[in-house]
């Protein structure tokens, strides 16, 4: 992965379920309360699924097929076996939803998912969230989860207090930043207002959704393809 800015998301994998997995949790809550019903029968791309810790909830929550995509081999290598959960070794650059909607997807997507992991860098994101628009089935929807760039709230919430992510929260952000100088990481952030920005250069303004949700440190938005609003 030399040269591609991804490699330290293999250095953190061993550890990344556990540090950053009871973090995430709520966040998954938010996304599945938004989702609903629509979480059944789906069929779900979950791009830079890191461990599988949300994927494993799409399925638990009754997804029909999730395919799980990331990077880093040893990643997926923690998801477990299930029949209904197919892993792909790829960047989200080199356009995997092609490859899947070829082989196997015939009618695309309910959902496609970036939950912490959009970090490439802005244009690539957008051609990446575009791809991905282009495979939603009418009614589904890309849902972004991102980490919010002001650090005030990524830190310490609003009101602002110490949380149980501050520790973890700073570590994070001073590796990421880290990662970044040494040429080994993209880490791309947005504040809520440039996150909602970039989703509305998808397929307009109209179709974005912010998602209702306590988590300051985050940003949650949803793009939807829907006949009514476009
Ligand atoms: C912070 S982890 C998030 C994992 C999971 N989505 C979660 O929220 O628990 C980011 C994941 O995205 C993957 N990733 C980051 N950039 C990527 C890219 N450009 N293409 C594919 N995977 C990527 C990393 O390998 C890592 O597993």
């Amino acid at each position: 992965m030399s040269g591609t800015g991804l490699s330290g998301w293999n250095l953190t994998a061993r550890i990344y379920a556990w540090t950053s997995g009871p973090l995430s949790h709520p966040l998954d809550s938010d996304l599945i309360a938004y989702l609903g019903d629509s979480i059944k029968g789906a069929v779900v791309a979950d791009c830079g699924c890191g461990p599988g810790l949300a994927t494993r909830k799409m399925v638990y929550e009754g997804a029909e097929k999730v395919y799980a995509i990331d990077v880093s081999r040893e990643m997926l290598g923690q998801i477990g076996q299930d029949p209904r959960i197919a892993t792909l070794q790829s960047t989200m650059e080199s356009r995997p939803l092609d490859i899947l909607r070829e082989n196997e997807v015939e009618d695309g997507f309910d959902l496609v998912l970036f939950k912490r992991s959009l970090y490439m860098h802005r244009a690539e994101a957008l051609e990446v969230l575009k791809n991905a628009y282009s495979y939603l089935r009418l009614g589904g929807c890309i849902v972004v989860v991102h980490p919010e760039k002001k650090l005030g709230p990524y830190f310490f919430g609003s009101p602002r207090r110490l949380r149980s992510y501050t520790i973890p929260h700073i570590i994070n952000r001073t590796s990421n930043r880290l990662g970044v100088l040494l040429g080994i990481e993209k880490y791309e952030l947005y504040t809520r207002e440039e996150l909602l920005t970039l989703a509305g250069e998808v397929a307009g303004p109209q179709q974005v959704e912010v998602i209702p949700s306590g988590q300051q440190a985050f940003n949650m938005v949803a793009i939807r393809h829907s006949a009514d609003l476009s």
